[in-house]
């Protein structure tokens, strides 16, 4: 397993993270854009952590959500909100239950992959995503960009920092720092190239895999100076892959 207990402490910080206008202009509009309309869906949120997208699926009519994480603080409080608000989504951790294999139409995994630590985690949270899914159906995932910029200040408008160490490759840990607000808290995801993330895909049985770009919402004030070192540079790619339909 990865080591889901750096983020345990840090609930608060990722949903109040949410409200900052990346994840608002930028992040949020790219991802749930992408997902589409959400009716009658079946969704995985793998590494669900506090719980924001699986609550924002669950609000916009997706029939089933379950939310899966190994870290006991983010769980916590994903349940507690749960508890409050009744959406009807289901919070796990640890494997997804033999019952709910192959039953997903959509796994999110925003910001999952970069926590493994090696080649063997990375297929691992791969194969637990295809194993999730129906034949046929996707993945929509968001490792740190294999071109990320290396300057440590690009992203801080973003409420982040980030600390790479060159030549990048392969399970290169890179420092990130959320320092926002109240919070300044340190978590160290690890950089994955294009082939190896392919790869490990591919090794999980994924096809057809595509690189999509972000985009920013298509109504409201964006802030264009804002956004564009974003949409120049973006921290995150946004990776959709298909789990190979069944052979007839
Ligand atoms: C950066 S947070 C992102 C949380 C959420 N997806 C979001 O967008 O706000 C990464 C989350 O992935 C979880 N995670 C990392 N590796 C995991 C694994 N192998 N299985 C389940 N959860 C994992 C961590 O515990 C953490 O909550």
């Amino acid at each position: 397993m990865t080591d889901g207990s750096q983020f345990d402490s840090l609930a608060d910080l990722y949903v109040d993270w949410s409200e900052l206008p990346f994840r608002q202009h930028l992040e949020f509009p790219s991802v749930l854009g992408l997902v589409g309309p959400v009716d009658g869906l079946r969704v995985l949120d793998l590494g669900c952590g506090s719980g924001v997208y699986s609550r924002k699926l669950a609000k916009a009519g997706a029939t089933t959500v379950v939310g899966l994480d190994e870290s006991a603080g983010m769980l916590e409080y994903a349940l507690r909100r749960e508890a409050e608000e009744k959406l009807g989504i289901t919070y796990i951790s640890g494997a997804l239950p033999a019952e709910l294999r192959e039953s997903f139409d959509l796994v999110l995994a925003v910001y999952v992959l970069p926590y493994a630590r090696d080649y063997s985690q990375l297929l691992t949270l791969c194969q637990a995503a295809a194993e999730a899914l129906r034949p046929g159906q996707r993945l929509l995932t968001l490792p740190i960009h294999p071109a990320v910029h290396t300057d440590p200040e690009y992203y801080s408008r973003y409420g982040m920092q980030i600390i790479t160490s060159t030549p990048l490759a392969d399970a290169v840990p890179v420092g990130l720092n959320l320092r926002f607000g109240r919070y300044d808290a340190h978590v160290i995801p690890y950089y994955w190239t294009a082939a190896t993330l392919e790869r490990a895909l591919t090794e999980a049985g994924f096809t057809s895999i595509t690189w999509h770009l972000h985009r920013t919402a298509d109504s409201g004030d964006v802030d264009a100076e804002f956004v564009q070192p974003y949409l120049d540079k973006p921290h995150a790619a946004i990776i959709e892959a298909i789990k190979a339909p069944r052979q007839a």
